[in-house]
Order: C-alpha cells, then sequence, then structure tokens
C-alpha cells in the first residue's frame, strides 16, 4: 500500500530565532548556537572513530534543483528504490516511514528540501570504541542523541533534526558457541548452540546463518529489521508461542552506556541493565552493541494460506470474525501461530474471484513440526461447522496448506513484504483470553472501529511459550500483558506527505482503533515497537507494573539523558520545540 506522493505544499524554511540564555542552557545545542562544536572539535570526534563521522546528505537531495547533489539519474534510482525496506536500512540517515525525517527531503522535485528532519552527523561505527566515542561526545557537548540501525522504527524513535546520529548498521555478523556458553562473570555454563550477534544483524542475515548450523532463533519477520531495535523492544516470532519472546531468548549483551563505558549485561553483572535493556525499548539506557541468544533445532513448518470471507453487505459478517477470534486462544494452545488480518469491506480480494467486497478474515497461520496437513484442517473443522450452523451457507473457506522442512525455508516464501517509504502510524493493543473470549458482541462492537479502515492484523505470536518463559535472570521488563496475551492486534494508517488535514486523521483513525481496543482489554498493554507514538498513558500501556523500576535504572545510568526518545522510559522532562530539544522540568 504505497501512497503516491502527491503535490506538496511549500513551507518556508524554519528560521532560529535567537536564543535566551535560559533557552540555550536548557536545550540541547543546534548548529549555530555558541555551544555548538567547533569544527576543530569535530575533525578530532572524526579522528577518535578512524575517520569513521558521515555528513549525510537526505538521500531525496538528489531530486531537488536547489541541492547541491542534485542529479537526475540518482533522482530517479532513488524514487524507484524508495520502497525498499533495503534502500533506508542501508543508508546513513533514511527511516522507513517519511513522517520521522518531517518529510523535509521527499524524492519530490515538487517538494521542498531541507536538512530539518535530518540528523547533522552520522558515525558508521563498527565497534564498541566507536559507539562510545559518539556517546561522549553527544554528552560532553550536550548535542542530540540518536541511534539508528535499520530505520524501520515506527515511533520515529531512529532519527532527529540537528542530531548526531550513532548508526550500528553494520555492526554485524555472528559467532557461535557450539556447545555451551558461560556468560562473563559466571561460574556456570548454559548448554546448547549459542548465537553472538553484532546488534545490526539483520532478520534474513540470522535466520540464513542460523540455517547453515541447521538451527534457527527466535526472530521477526521484516527481513531488514535488525537485531538492535527488535530485542530491545521484545521481539515476538512465529516460533514465541512455543520457545516465548527474543527477549527470553538471550543469555548476555553487550552495552555502551551513556557514561561511555563498555559493559557486559547478564545475570552476574550489570543485572538491572540486563533486565532494562530486554524490553525496556531502544536508545534509552545505551547503545546495544551485540548479543547473544539461544538457538533451536529448526522445526518443520506447516503453513495455511487461509481465507474465510462472506460478502460486506451481510450484517453479520464481523459477527463471524468475533466468533473466530474468541477460537483463537484454543486455536493457538493447540500450536497454531501467525498472521491473521481482520478484512472489513475490501473491495476485491487479491488472489480470488471476488467482485463484490467481502469481509472476514484471511492470511497466513502456521502450525509447528505438524506433519500431515489435516492436523490443520482438523482444528478448523468446528469453527467452519459452526459458523455453517449458524449462517448456511454464507461464509466461503479457502485453505492452501504447504509444508516446508525448516523454519528458513518456510521464511524465504513467507516473510513480512510490507513496501517502505511513506507516511504511515500503527496502533495496536494485546489481547488475552478474557479479551477476546469473554463476550462476542463486545468484540464484534471493537472490531467495527478497530477494522473501521478495511483491514487490521491479529498476529498470533504469544502463547504458552511466552507465559512459562523462564527468562535468564529470572524476569525481563517488557509489558507484563504479553505473558497473558493471546494476540497483538494492530492497525496501520498510512496518510499522505505535508498535508495537516490527513496526518490528523491518521492520528484520530489509530486513536479511534486503540480506544475500542482499550475498551475491550483495559488491563492489558501494547507492544513498544509497534505502537501508536501518542498513546495516553504510555508508560502503562508499553511497561505496565515495570515502570517504575525501568525509570529508576534510567535515571541512574543516565542523569543527564544524554539518551532521549519519545515516547521512551523517562522521556518526561523534555519537549521537542520544532527541532529542538528542551528540558522543561528537573
Ligand atoms: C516490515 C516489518 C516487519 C516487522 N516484523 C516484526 C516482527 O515480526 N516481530 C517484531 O517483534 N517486530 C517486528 N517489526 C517491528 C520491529 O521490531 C521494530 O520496527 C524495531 O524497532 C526495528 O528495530 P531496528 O533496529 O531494525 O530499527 P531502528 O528504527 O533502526 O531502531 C528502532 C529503535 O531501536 C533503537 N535501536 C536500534 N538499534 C539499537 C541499538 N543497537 N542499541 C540501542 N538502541 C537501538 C533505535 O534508536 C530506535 O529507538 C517489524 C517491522 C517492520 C517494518
Ligand atoms: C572524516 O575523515 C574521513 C577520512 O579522513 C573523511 O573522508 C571524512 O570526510 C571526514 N568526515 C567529516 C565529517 O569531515
Ligand atoms: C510526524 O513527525 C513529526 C516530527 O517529525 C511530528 O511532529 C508529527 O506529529 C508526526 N505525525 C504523526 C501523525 O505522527
Ligand atoms: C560505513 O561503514 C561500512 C563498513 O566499514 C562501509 O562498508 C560503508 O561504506 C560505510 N558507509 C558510508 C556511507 O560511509
Ligand atoms: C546440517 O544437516 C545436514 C543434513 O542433515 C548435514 O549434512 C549437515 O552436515 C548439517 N550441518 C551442520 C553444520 O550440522
Ligand atoms: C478465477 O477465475 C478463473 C477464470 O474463470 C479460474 O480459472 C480460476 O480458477 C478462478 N480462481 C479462483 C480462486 O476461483
Ligand atoms: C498429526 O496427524 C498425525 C496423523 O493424523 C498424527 O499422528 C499426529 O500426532 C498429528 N500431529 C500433531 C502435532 O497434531
Ligand atoms: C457484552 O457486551 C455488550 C456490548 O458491549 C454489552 O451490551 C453486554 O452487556 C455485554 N454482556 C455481558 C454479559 O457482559
Ligand atoms: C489532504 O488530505 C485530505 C484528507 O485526506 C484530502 O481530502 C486532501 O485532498 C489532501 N490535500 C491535498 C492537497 O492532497
Ligand atoms: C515539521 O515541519 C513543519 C512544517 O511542515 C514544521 O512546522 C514543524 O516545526 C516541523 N517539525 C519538526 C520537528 O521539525
Amino acid at each position: 500500500m504505497i501512497e503516491k506522493l502527491h503535490t506538496i505544499l511549500l513551507w518556508t524554511a524554519l528560521i532560529h530565532g535567537c536564543q535566551t540564555a535560559t533557552q540555550a542552557s536548557s536545550c540541547k545545542s543546534i548548529p549555530g548556537d555558541a555551544t555548538w562544536p567547533s569544527a576543530t572539535a569535530w575533525r578530532l570526534l572524526n579522528e577518535t572513530v578512524d575517520g569513521r563521522l558521515l555528513i549525510a546528505s537526505p538521500p531525496g537531495s538528489v531530486c531537488h534543483t536547489d541541492q547541491t547533489t542534485y542529479d537526475d539519474d540518482r533522482c530517479r534510482a532513488v524514487q524507484s528504490a524508495w520502497s525498499s525496506e533495503f534502500f533506508h536500512a542501508d543508508d546513513p540517515v533514511s527511516v522507513e516511514w517519511n513522517n520521522w525525517t518531517n518529510d523535509s527531503c521527499l524524492p519530490d522535485s515538487r517538494a521542498h528540501c531541507t536538512a530539518n528532519g535530518y540528523p547533522t552527523f552520522v558515525v558508521n561505527a563498527t565497534t564498541p570504541l566507536h559507539v562510545k566515542a559518539g556517546i561522549d561526545f553527544a554528552r560532553r557537548h550536550s548535542i542530540r542523541l540518536v541511534v539508528k540501525n535499520s530505520g524501520h522504527d515506527y515511533l520515529g524513535r531512529s532519527t532527529a533534526p540537528n542530531s548526531l546520529s550513532i548508526w550500528v548498521h553494520h555492526m554485524r555478523g555472528v559467532a557461535w558457541h557450539p556447545t555451551s556458553f558461560t556468560p562473563k562473570g559466571c561460574h556456570f555454563s548454559i548448554g546448547g548452540l549459542a548465537m553472538t550477534a553484532g546488534a545490526g544483524t539483520q532478520m534474513i542475515d540470522a535466520y540464513r546463518l542460523a540455517a547453515e548450523m541447521n538451527r534457527t532463533v527466535v526472530g521477526g519477520n521484516g527481513r531488514s529489521v535488525a537485531l538492535g531495535g527488535y530485542v530491545t523492544g521484545g521481539g515476538h516470532s512465529i516460533l514465541s508461542p512455543r520457545h516465548g519472546l527474543a527477549v527470553d531468548q538471550i543469555l548476555e549483551m553487550e552495552m555502551v552506556a551513556p557514561s561511555g563505558d563498555v559493559l557486559t549485561l547478564n545475570e552476574c553483572q550489570n543485572a538491572d541493565l540486563f533486565w532494562a535493556m530486554r524490553g525496556g525499548g531502544g536508545s534509552t539506557f545505551g547503545v546495544l552493541t551485540s548479543v547473544t541468544m539461544k538457538t533451536y533445532e529448526s522445526p518443520r513448518v506447516m503453513n495455511m494460506q487461509f481465507s474465510l470471507t462472506t460478502s460486506a453487505e451481510n450484517d453479520h459478517a464481523l459477527d463471524a470474525v468475533a466468533y473466530v477470534l474468541g477460537q483463537f486462544p484454543g486455536l493457538v494452545d493447540s500450536g497454531i501461530s501467525g498472521y491473521p488480518v481482520v478484512v472489513n469491506s475490501v473491495p476485491i480480494w487479491p488472489g480470488s474471484n471476488q467482485t463484490v467486497p467481502v469481509s472476514g478474515m484471511t492470511g497466513k497461520l502456521a502450525m509447528l513440526d505438524a506433519t500431515s496437513p489435516e492436523n490443520m484442517t482438523q482444528l478448523f473443522a468446528p469453527i467452519l461447522a459452526y459458523l455453517h450452523e449458524t449462517w448456511p451457507g454464507e461464509y466461503s473457506f479457502l485453505a492452501d496448506i504447504t509444508s516446508y522442512p525448516t523454519f528458513y525455508a518456510w521464511y524465504l516464501e513467507n516473510y513480512d513484504p510490507t513496501p517502505a517509504g511513506y507516511d504511515n502510524l500503527l496502533g495496536s493493543r494485546l489481547l488475552d483470553r478474557r479479551a477476546l473470549t469473554a463476550n462476542a458482541t463486545a468484540t464484534r462492537w471493537a472490531l467495527e472501529r478497530f477494522a473501521a479502515g478495511g483491514q487490521a492484523t491479529v498476529l498470533l505470536v504469544s502463547g504458552k511459550g511466552v507465559f512459562d518463559a523462564r527468562p535468564r535472570g529470572g524476569g525481563t521488563s517488557v509489558s507484563p500483558a504479553w505473558r497473558r496475551a493471546y494476540a497483538h492486534a494492530a492497525i496501520s494508517a498510512p496518510f499522505l506527505p505535508l498535508n495537516e488535514t490527513a496526518q490528523r486523521e491518521a492520528i484520530e483513525r489509530v486513536n479511534s482503533a486503540t480506544e475500542a481496543l482499550r475498551e475491550l482489554a483495559p488491563d492489558s498493554g501494547a507492544y513498544i515497537n509497534e505502537a501508536n507514538p501518542w498513546e495516553p498513558d504510555w508508560q502503562r500501556t508499553f511497561w505496565g507494573d515495570n515502570y517504575p523500576r525501568l525509570l529508576q535504572i534510567k535515571r541512574a545510568v543516565d542523569p543527564e539523558d544524554v539518551f532521549w526518545c519519545t515516547p521512551c522510559v523517562g522521556s518526561e522532562g523534555w519537549e521537542e520545540r520544532e527541532n529542538r530539544l528542551c528540558r522543561v522540568r528537573a
């Protein structure tokens, strides 16, 4: 779903007024301030990072005649690559969702191009010492610091104007611990093959390298999603209902703290940070440089591509969907995971011959180590029988079942193909058994608002493995709602660039969808990595009862707020004023 870039309103470049002394002292420095580091200071930083300091121009600048980088051929190349997740991941400053660079330099000659949405300097880090140099510099000079990895972030946490960015994309590759792993400083070892991976390692590479060892890891479904943001936020997978979240697999982490110290985190040392970095969110407690995780024997994967649809005019279309959602906990308990999508009055369903709008559900479901397709179809038989009894002949069910010998074989054909390069917001909620099963009428009315945009996902990426997980050190900081959730329900709201009406409508759409789910699951929470950045009561929503301890750790490890993002732990005392970050209270 790529929104075409439309004719764009131009705006006059932001002019920074004179800063009063109080403003300057309570805000992070930006170029032009007397406190902004001198050219010499930047040159010294460049030396410290082995010449890896970049001034990166926004990639869209090649499309703008008023930019020195203007180049028509390169512009065409950038335009055609813009919807590729890998293009943004491989660029030092680009991010996947245009809004977070404030649509400030789209590859469209009709738009304006300023660097106002982008970092000013980038450290292209490959070692913890490069990371340390960047952190130390930002701390000493009171400059806004961001961490970019793949730039996938749906909440805009991986970019900021007038900042120094630490780009960890090239900190990748893996090392194996063939039979066991001894966490540093511990007097015991943990059996099984473990993988130590650089924080920039992307899913597709982690899976491929693990497959070479005949193993797999608990990972996500986007190919270029990197471990850094994924694991610090929690990390869900179709393997999670069996093995737990990604954070539950972690044996050790290495990071650079806001103080510049390179630290090893595990259950024997820095246990507080070890807990906080497993779910407390990216770019908050420091920069993860590598992570050591358990690996698993690769399961066989039985995949069912299905659709269960009825005419959208059918006034009980959503009643049937609500009924099926009520069956999800049972299905998950029987070994089903995957990515169902609710469709609500979608004009023509691709791949079907439907020419009238349909409603219902479609998507991919997986069953691990099933030996025959009947293992899956049997589970659906009673559901289909109920639908047929209740609404005879009204629902059509199509299922295409394919068996894959390994997780990697499954993944190569069934990864998340979401294109990038447009303005987009997400909204989500974790749904537990009660929310899904207690009251089908309430579910139906929630669906009406939740799926008002036409499509809504209800991912089956939690279950027994997440409930019974035994993470090292006794716990992780992900929202406790994960430990009861059967489904992670999410919608996305794409919107036109540089259009305040469209932006406001997207925020309203997401707020209305998430409000419906909050009413359905009031005691639950949401997954920080795939959520509405404008959640009210975000501390409780993303971290629940873990928030006070997370905040305490943040204050202890980062008293000067070297790291700041929103909605992130401890971000309350600061505010973005246009393109400047200012402290508003202690
Ligand atoms: C197509 C697609 C599919 C997805 N599928 C899944 C899925 O199956 N399961 C799932 O759980 N999530 C999934 N996600 C969400 C994904 O986990 C988040 O977008 C995550 O934030 C991406 O992390 P990143 O490092 O790649 O991205 P970035 O945008 O670079 O970083 C995300 C956040 O983490 C911070 N960060 C990154 N690296 C580090 C580091 N080394 N140290 C400290 N902070 C760091 C950044 O500053 C930012 O705050 C998907 C996203 C997309 C776009
Ligand atoms: C950093 O040093 C390298 C190598 O000398 C140079 O190529 C690069 O342009 C420098 N970066 C900046 C921002 O000056
Ligand atoms: C888009 O990003 C800008 C900052 O870059 C922010 O001010 C604005 O609120 C964002 N819009 C949405 C809908 O999130
Ligand atoms: C960043 O560093 C990597 C690894 O050394 C290198 O391959 C890449 O070209 C660098 N990127 C830029 C834009 O300098
Ligand atoms: C993986 O399994 C294949 C087939 O069983 C075997 O030939 C190969 O040696 C195994 N590789 C490793 C690294 O164990
Ligand atoms: C769609 O219609 C074509 C031509 O009538 C037919 O060959 C095909 O099997 C139909 N596909 C489905 C999914 O019904
Ligand atoms: C799958 O079905 C086969 C044969 O019908 C049965 O023996 C097996 O136990 C089932 N496996 C699972 C995981 O349900
Ligand atoms: C179920 O939800 C509906 C709609 O919200 C509500 O009217 C009804 O009272 C609820 N039923 C029960 C038993 O709680
Ligand atoms: C801006 O968005 C609104 C709402 O989506 C739309 O009606 C309007 O046509 C858009 N304006 C432009 C100039 O594209
Ligand atoms: C984003 O751009 C708008 C103009 O379109 C501007 O008013 C706003 O201040 C910018 N936001 C940031 C965070 O730079």
